[in-house]
């Protein structure tokens, strides 16, 4: 998206644990990466909102409306990761708000950075973008407990009127999965495949057994690519043997998600955008950004139509909260992304180009130090003065 507004607010949402001591650095390496790239030309006017434990002590509520109301009339936001305080009336503040604003898109960006250490010989194989369903399937939170009227209602629909045997004491859990919603996911991967020049997109799925909802997020996928992207893309059946893509067009294929899990060790080179429902996507980006060394640095976005939230993936760390040892790579890579969303590509390439030279040359934050078993670990704050100086 290019944004005409050189002048853009974005909202930042700190968060609890270590947020506080991440998202500050984050905001410096971004305005110093504007400010190197477009002088006074551009910049960005950064406004604080609250959401999780901070914003329950703070407003009553864990996700106050301001914030909601803030993001969707400006349309970026930044994120720090949050925790969901009992009481506050919603299972998980990130949910919450992935469904208040239709955020129907995960994306996950997975590179390896020289410098960190990875448990595969060969980490530097995989260069893969996730896109992951944000909103439906066994997400949607159309659950029973066990032993409750409802579920044992359910139940007895099952077995009276649909004929299936359930057992009396089984917990319900429902799995929707809509023709829309795959197929606005899909075609996100599409058209990101296309307009980044990566040759092909994998839709990764378990429909051998889930027919009408996995094997359906398939069948769609090919589907849209057919309808909306015609001419642009290839389905991989098509090709002959030891036939390869015209160069510009997008290669599709499809894989089933437990070979897809051994396909992303065996072959990494083979991938480059990666199409999933909700829960196999969640299990692919933690597993994807662990065979290249770092949940602590894989950053992530989560986009609709109307607006986009880019979030460090990893949790609040409350173990290492306020001790000055939380790596602040995510959120700044998460911020890269939100540059390149707005079309600052200058600017965002300025920080990921500075902390690959700094993870290059071996200055880290302790939990990628004490992996590549160096002692010479800088805090949070001279690994965030260092990503500064470096964009600057
Ligand atoms: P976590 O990601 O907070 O921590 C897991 C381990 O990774 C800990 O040992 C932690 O010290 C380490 N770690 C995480 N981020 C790090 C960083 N930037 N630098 C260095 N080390 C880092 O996951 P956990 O413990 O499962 O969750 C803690 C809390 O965070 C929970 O309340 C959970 O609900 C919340 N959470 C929030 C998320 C979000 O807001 N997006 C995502 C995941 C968890």
């Amino acid at each position: 998206m290019e944004n005409s507004n050189n002048h853009p607010v974005v909202v930042t949402i700190e968060g609890d644990g270590i947020g506080p001591e991440v998202m500050p650095w984050t905001v410096a390496a971004v305005d110093a990466a504007v400010k190197a790239a477009y002088g006074t030309e551009r910049s960005i006017k950064w406004q604080e909102a609250l959401a999780g434990k901070l914003a329950m002590e703070r407003t009553g509520s864990p996700l106050p409306t301001e914030t909601v109301d803030a993001i969707r009339e400006h349309g970026l936001a930044l994120k720090g990761p949050v925790e969901t305080p009992v009481g506050g009336g919603i299972r998980s503040v990130n949910v919450a708000l992935r469904k208040a604003l239709d955020l129907y898109a995960c994306i996950r960006p997975v590179r390896y950075f020289e410098g960190v250490t990875a448990p595969v010989k060969h980490p530097e194989n995989l260069d893969v973008v996730i896109f992951r369903e944000n909103i439906e399937d066994v997400y949607a939170g159309i659950e029973w407990h066990e032993g409750t009227p409802e579920a044992r209602k359910v139940i007895r629909f099952l077995q009276e009127e649909m004929g299936f045997d359930v057992r009396e004491d089984s917990g319900i859990g429902v799995k929707p999965m809509s023709v829309f919603g795959s197929k606005r996911l899909v075609a996100r991967a599409i058209q990101y495949a296309a307009e980044n020049g990566r040759s092909s997109v994998t839709l990764v799925h378990k429909g051998n057994i889930m027919k009408f909802t996995e094997g359906a997020f398939r069948d769609w996928g090919y589907e849209v690519a057919n309808e909306c992207f015609p001419g642009q893309t290839v389905r991989e059946s098509e090709l002959k043997k030891g036939e390869t893509i015209t160069p510009g067009k997008v290669l599709m294929n499809d894989r089933i998600a437990d070979n897809m899990f051994q396909e992303i060790l065996l072959h990494p080179e083979r991938y480059e955008v990666l199409a999933l429902p909700n829960l196999d996507g969640d299990y692919m980006s933690d597993a994807a950004a662990a065979q290249v060394g770092g949940i602590g640095i894989a950053p992530g976005a989560n986009i609709g139509d109307h607006g986009a939230v880019f979030e460090a993936t990893h949790g609040t760390a409350p173990d290492i909260a306020g001790q000055g040892k939380a790596n602040p790579c995510s959120l700044m890579l998460s911020a890269t992304m939100m540059l390149r969303h707005m079309g600052w590509t200058e600017a965002g390439d300025r920080i990921e180009s500075a902390i690959e030279r700094l993870l290059a040359s071996g200055r880290m934050t302790i939990d990628l130090a004490s992996a590549a078993g160096s002692s010479n670990a800088l805090t949070t704050g001279e690994f965030g003065k260092a990503v500064v100086g470096e964009v600057s």
